[in-house]
């Protein structure tokens, strides 16, 4: 059921766009009516997401996303609509009017609870006696007091162990199915997905059982199964035993590779630790690392690949502006290894003892050439200069220009001056970007989303233009000579339809209240046309008669070509045209 479009304007008005932005935003530079910041939902050195206050809209001219105020939440909470309205109504306090409709919001709760059975189920089998192996496991890895506050358990080594209990509790072979605990075997029936596996719960913030991680006893392949992607679950914005980091009073996030090496350093008292579910670090989870931290500590695997991953997380990090140290474990695969042989003292004095970005960096630069060569320390300088020209702070800039010229055995004014020059270079590009941005006439660029793509660009320019000033002069233009049907883009008619619609209804065409009947897709799409306004109130008029001409020039120039077509069609079968020898 639809919330009612009184109390969505109420809460739109209640949670202006540039207050709730600005939790997640640092918007400081000002053009035109625009605030501009640094966009959260990609990653940019210059600001390009905006947020309009006078139409309560935020977009990004850099990855074309944006909408109102919901659709952020939405975006940025990894929250579903329903959500996402609730999550607007509780900060400012306002009652949400019955909304216990969406179909969603029951199988999701319900799927919740099947998992928490589940995972108790997993539990009791690995403190009772079937759960031997399980139990051993656990020893051998000696992580025995961390199976309760991870609540671990075990899946046994048969093939309906889970499913039965689970129906017998009423769950039906296609909620087992549906949330990834079992599959669908040959003749009708269903089998458990997990079998003889140590069983991670994987638990979202507010504490629900989201998903499992499952890792085989001993070796196999493979090593790890992950719950697949359910109503209720996404790996890519998850992570593994956030919901005890949040509370860890450490004021850094420790970030693992392994279940294992978590498990390993809660125990050893490094309650901050979280590692991605089977997946690279995803710009997502950093993202939700953002919202409970701003200094992180990457602590992954020591081989090569866990070189590379932590150079990844370094890049995906940088521009949220966290304060990110790589630690290195000498000595250990990983973190887990060097614990059960160095002891948590060993691996405390490490963490104390990690280089921050910039050093790891630095030292992962001077690694890849040979500094006791002229081309090497040449091509060593080029590199630190690079990284040390995107410093901001210019404190940071000094400090780790004198040890990179050193190392580089140049001059520390001739350093100085490579970086000068690259960050010259560096606001001379940002500065054509944004000139670019802001004087980028009323353009078609392609939708983001596929399904929106237009056809015929040069009517879709017109089209956009259409709602563009329709959604900013409603008083003026409520009443054109025109109809979706008219337009080339059936995304766009539905909105100018929508639009006109609700403007002769005298009802509110803002963001917030569309919000029902538009996908995300279409809302970025509207608040991408809405986010310009090169047309001047005074230039509105002739503007608006140029694009209706255009619409209707092309749409009789498409009309005229389905005839010619339709005449080619008629003519290649009266001369039996199109068969093989005519
Ligand atoms: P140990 O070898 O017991 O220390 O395990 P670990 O938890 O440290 O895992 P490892 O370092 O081998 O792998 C790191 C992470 O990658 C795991 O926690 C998984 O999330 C993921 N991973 C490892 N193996 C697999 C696999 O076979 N399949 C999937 N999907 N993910 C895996
Ligand atoms: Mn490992």
């Amino acid at each position: 059921m639809p919330f009612p479009e009184s109390f969505l304007e109420e809460l739109a008005a209640r949670n202006d766009i540039v207050d709730v932005v600005s939790g997640y935003v640092h918007l400081t530079r000002r053009s035109g009516s625009n605030q501009f910041g640094l966009c959260p939902f990609h990653s940019e050195k210059t600001p390009s997401f905006s947020v309009n206050p006078e139409r309560q809209i935020y977009h990004c001219f850099g990855c074309g996303k944006g909408g109102g105020v919901i659709n952020f939440i939405m975006e940025i909470e990894n929250l579903s609509y329903p959500d996402a309205v609730q999550f607007l109504a509780r900060r400012v306090g306002l009652e949400v009017p019955d909304d216990g409709h969406d179909e969603n919001r029951g199988r999701r709760a319900r799927m919740l609870e099947l998992n928490r059975d589940a995972a108790r189920f997993f539990h009791q089998q690995l403190v009772a006696p079937a759960g031997r192996a399980g139990q051993e496991y656990v020893a051998r890895r000696g992580i025995v007091s961390m199976v309760k506050p991870f609540g671990l358990g075990f899946a046994p080594d048969a093939w309906n162990a889970l499913t039965d209990a689970m129906t017998a509790k009423g769950y039906s072979r296609r909620e087992l199915i549906d949330a990834g605990l079992a599959r669908a075997g040959k003749n009708g029936g269903i089998y458990d997905y997990f079998r003889n596996r140590l069983m991670f719960p994987v638990i979202d913030v507010r504490g629900s059982v989201i998903g499992f991680s499952g890792r085989i006893l001993g070796d196999g392949e493979p090593k790890y199964l992950n719950s697949p992607d359910t109503l209720v679950y996404s790996k890519s914005r998850s992570l593994f035993a956030l919901n005890l980091a949040k509370k860890s009073k450490s004021g850094y996030i420790l970030l693992a590779e392994g279940n294992i090496d978590v498990v390993s350093l809660h125990q050893a008292g490094f309650d901050s630790a979280v590692a991605s579910l089977g997946t690279s670090l995803t710009a997502d989870q950093t993202r939700l690392l953002a919202r409970y931290t701003n200094e992180i500590v990457i602590a992954y695997d020591s081989d090569a690949a866990g070189k590379k991953a932590a150079q990844r997380a370094i890049t995906l990090l940088q521009p949220l502006d966290m304060k990110v140290r790589v630690l290195q474990v000498p000595g250990a695969k990983d973190p887990d290894e060097f614990i059960q042989s160095n002891g948590s003292q060993a691996f405390r004095e490490l963490i104390e003892r990690s280089g921050n970005q910039i050093e790891y960096r630095l030292e992962q630069a001077a690694s890849e050439y040979d500094l006791t060569t002229v081309e090497g320390r040449g091509g060593y300088l080029k590199d630190a200069a690079k990284l040390i020209a995107s410093l901001p702070s210019s404190i940071d800039r000094e400090l780790y220009g004198m040890r990179a010229a050193e190392k580089a055995g140049v001059s520390q004014g001739a350093f100085e001056g490579e970086v000068a020059r690259i960050r010259k270079r560096n606001a001379s590009n940002a500065h054509k970007q944004q000139t670019r941005d802001a004087t980028a006439p009323l353009k078609a660029a392609q939708p983001q989303s596929r399904e929106l793509r237009y056809d015929n660009v040069r009517s879709a320019v017109a089209e956009e233009g259409v709602i563009n000033l329709l959604y900013r002069f409603p008083e003026r233009f409520g009443d054109l000579p025109l109809s979706g049907g008219d337009f080339s883009s059936p995304a766009l008619g539905k909105l100018f339809d929508a639009l006109t619609e609700r403007l002769r209804a005298g009802r509110g065409i803002s963001l917030a209240v569309l919000g029902e009947a538009f996908s995300p897709e279409e809302l970025s799409l509207l608040a991408n046309i809405i986010a310009h306004d090169e047309i001047p109130p005074t230039a509105a008029g002739d503007a608006m008669s140029d694009y209706i001409r255009k619409i209707q020039d092309e749409k009789e120039k498409a009309a005229g070509q389905d005839d010619l077509r339709g005449y080619a069609e008629r003519l290649k079968q009266k001369k039996g045209y199109g068969g093989k020898d005519g």
